[in-house]
């Protein structure tokens, strides 16, 4: 995953499919420029024949997770309309789409069909010639790839597992990386802040590393999965164990941070078997909070670089106050959340608020993944599951 990281920021954000650029057509005037030039200069209306200024994201599972941290990164940094729909939906509404507009499809495979079908239908809409398709995929000989005008490969290499992990990392690096250069093009990021913000993704790989290195030492079971790991081992595994057996279990995250809490959830469901719900943090009260007691989990993303952490220990006070059991992901220089707060905290390194959710998932994958171990399932095949739903 390190290695993947790096090799992005080394080819400066998306690895190109060679040869599709040329797929452009020339009413858009981009022909020859990369994946992301093209981006950048459509969304500020330079270098294309039309001045784009929404973008529209479609995906499912995890991929409309990653599509829903696009939206925040996007909007905050680069300042453009952003909306995000799940493919399947999308691809039964009348999108309204202008001439200009930019449609971006996230698919790990780039078989999904209501992925596939969205773009199709999209092309075949009357502006659909005058839309802008960019695919983001993880598979070069895809579908997708095939019929998107730009297609950007985030290079995260075959998933064995059925559950999307590292496909989930590249993309939002990806997105990340993409939305400072529609930033800089827009001119809301200024070269200061974008300076900054560039050290903080190139320091992201280390930190990813970091938490992997002190959160997986069940992963380096291979030889030894007859022996169980003791309690005490890596923080992880002690939450897995102590909530192996619970029967649901609530994410919270406020944000950047909710796509993260959605994503949590997802993996929980997916490995472990576990019913869980990601919520945005403070719609909690609005429902969810009937049903904490003292047998529910509940999992707060809560880094002090969030603007809104204040906010959020409140809501850990008034899931403490109901006697709910939290699990808290924060930074390891935060001693605010021990214990009695929470009953557990995982550290991850500091770094951009932004930047948070690709530090903050690497743990829930890895709860996921542990608690899936504990109850004896099958965490690279879960049942039912298959990597690209390609059934019409
Ligand atoms: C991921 O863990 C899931 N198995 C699933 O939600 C997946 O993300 C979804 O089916 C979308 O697949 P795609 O990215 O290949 O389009």
């Amino acid at each position: 995953l390190k290695q993947l990281l790096e090799k992005h920021l080394k080819a400066g954000g998306g690895v190109e499919i060679a040869g599709l650029r040329d797929k452009l057509p020339d009413s858009h005037g981009l022909k020859g420029r990369t994946p992301l030039e093209v981006m950048a200069a459509c969304s500020h209306g330079k270098g294309a024949s039309c001045s784009h200024r929404k973008i529209s994201l479609i995906g499912s599972g995890t991929s409309w997770h990653v599509s829903l941290l696009a939206e925040y990164l996007i909007e905050h940094i680069a300042r453009i309309p952003v909306e995000v729909q799940y493919a399947s939906e999308f691809r039964y509404r009348q999108p309204l789409l202008q001439p200009g507009d930019i449609l971006i499809v996230v698919s790990n495979s780039g078989e999904t069909t209501d992925a596939v079908e969205s773009l199709r239908k999209v092309r075949r809409s009357p502006n659909g010639e005058s839309v802008l398709i960019i695919a983001v995929v993880n598979e070069v000989e895809s579908t997708l790839a095939r019929e998107s005008d730009v297609a950007i490969n985030v290079s995260a290499g075959s998933e064995v597992g059925v559950a999307s992990t590292k496909g989930f990392s590249a993309a939002s690096m990806i997105f990340a990386l993409l939305a400072a250069a529609l930033g800089q093009e827009t001119g809301t990021f200024v070269a200061a802040e974008q300076g900054v913000f560039l050290d903080h993704i190139k320091a992201i790989p280390d930190k990813v590393q970091t938490v992997l290195d002190r959160e997986s030492k069940s992963l380096k079971r291979e030889g030894t999965a007859d022996k169980p790991l003791e309690i005490g081992e890596c923080a992880l595994w002690d939450i897995a164990c102590q909530n192996a057996l619970a029967q649901n279990v609530i994410f919270l995250g406020r944000g950047f941070n909710f796509p993260i809490a959605l994503e949590g959830a997802m993996k929980c469901k997916e490995l472990a078997y576990i019913h869980a719900e990601g919520y945005p943090a403070a719609e909690m009260k609005h429902g969810p909070i009937a049903l904490i007691d003292q047998f529910m989990p509940v999992v707060v993303i809560c880094p002090k670089a969030d603007t809104g952490y204040e906010k959020i220990k409140a809501n850990i006070e008034e899931v403490k106050a109901r006697s709910g059991a939290v699990i808290a992901i924060t930074e390891e220089t935060n001693t605010e959340l021990q214990a009695p707060l929470c009953e557990h905290v995982i550290y991850v390194p500091e770094t951009h608020e932004y930047l948070m959710p690709l530090l903050c998932v690497i743990p829930l994958q890895l709860l996921g993944y542990m608690m899936g171990v504990l109850r004896g399932n099958e965490v690279d095949n879960p049942r039912g599951l298959i990597k690209s739903v390609s059934t019409k």
